[in-house]
């Protein structure tokens, strides 16, 4: 569909292009050279524009600042071998974004102006989308309420934003994670299913205590007894034990992720049993100790799939096989990495070619 939205275009002068050292990206600290905004005001979208990146002028009273009416998503964009710059299942992020909006009484974003503003942006800054394998341009929108006003209530204004990083890997190495038993990250009836900036800041105090112990990550386990194992602060867990590839349900406690749901979408496609089940730390435990359990990996935009090398418990390191060739995991991240590189065809339709 021809988008005919209306976007005003202030474009910068001179690029920061030939500031970026393209072989060493790091993840998230160089931005491009714009931004798309737009403003919800008086009950509908108005001031639609790009502009030069920058700094915002916000005042000290704006609420999001107080109560975290924020919400954010996340997606890449590629270059593939033939240089056409795609993008994976931005109407899945459209549609979450939509659904976390709602969750956190705040405006309603049309797909249009997510859709249309994320790909007029590319479009204008297609010369950051890097080129090399493992690299992409990370693509940040998010919206926040902007009333000015300390009283506690859903903001009447919203800013939404979409900006963009050229990145390398989020994990470079296989991580280590330990699972949670004290802290909580989520409950039912909570707000974990959206991706809110208040669930990243609810994450911060455990996982640094993780990190203090030697650890990449944290896997969440249920808010009630922490028996079941749920997802890690930055990506959706999955198991491979007995053959069967097993991940926590989505509901109100984890985010339902845009990887996950791929992986096992291929996962079936492939012609492996998948459970998607309540997984007990009991019996993740277990399966470690008898070998049943094959793989364990982490799935998400910015860590892709991550292997997981080792998973703490009580206080005990379980060693995870590393991964092979022939492993599930491997094949999944191979799978995703050459349909992005255009290697393989989008039998799908998963990717939005700008
Ligand atoms: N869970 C959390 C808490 C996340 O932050 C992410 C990353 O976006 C994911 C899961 C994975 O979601 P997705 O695959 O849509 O990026
Ligand atoms: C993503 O994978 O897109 C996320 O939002 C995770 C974030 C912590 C980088």
């Amino acid at each position: 569909m021809v988008s005919t939205l209306d976007i005003e275009m202030q474009t910068i002068a001179e690029s920061g292009l030939k500031n970026v050292d393209f072989q060493n990206l790091s993840f998230g600290k160089v931005f491009s050279d714009h931004a798309f905004l737009a403003k919800y005001k008086d009950g509908e979208w108005k001031d639609i524009k790009i502009v030069p990146y920058q700094n915002l002028n916000l005042s000290p009273a704006l609420m999001t600042l107080h109560y975290g009416q924020s919400i954010f998503e996340g997606m890449k964009a590629h270059r593939t071998e033939k240089g056409e710059v795609v993008i994976f299942r931005p109407d899945q992020n459209a549609m979450r974004m939509q659904k976390s909006a709602h969750r956190m009484c705040m405006a309603h974003i049309p797909e249009e102006i997510f859709i249309e503003g994320m790909r007029k942006l590319v479009e204008l800054d297609q010369l950051w989308v890097p080129q090399q394998e493992g690299t992409s341009l990370y693509i940040r929108p998010f919206m926040f309420g902007s009333d000015e006003f300390i009283g506690m209530h859903p903001s009447d204004e919203y800013t939404f934003i979409i900006f963009a990083c050229p990145v390398g890997a989020y994990y470079g190495k296989p991580v280590r994670v330990k699972i949670e038993t004290e802290y909580v990250r989520a409950v039912e009836g909570g707000v974990g299913a959206a991706k809110t900036s208040g669930n990243y800041a609810a994450s911060m105090y455990a996982t640094r205590l993780a990190n203090q112990q030697g650890y990449d990550q944290i896997i969440w386990t249920d808010g009630k007894e922490h028996k079941y194992v749920e997802e890690a602060g930055t990506m959706n867990i999955l198991f491979k034990i007995n053959g069967k590839i097993i991940t926590a349900p989505t509901g109100d406690t984890i985010l339902d992720g845009i990887t996950r749901k791929s992986i096992l979408h291929l996962a079936k496609h492939w012609g492996y049993e998948v459970e998607e089940r309540k997984l007990s730390v009991n019996e993740l435990v277990e399966a470690l100790e008898n070998g049943t359990c094959e793989e364990a990996f982490g799935a998400g935009t910015a860590a892709v799939v991550a292997p997981i090398s080792s998973i703490g418990y009580m206080g005990k390191d379980y060693p995870v096989p590393a991964l092979t060739e022939n492993s599930f995991a491997k094949k999944a991240h191979k799978y995703l990495i050459d349909l992005v590189k255009g290697r393989t065809a989008d039998e799908f339709g998963w990717l939005y070619y700008i």
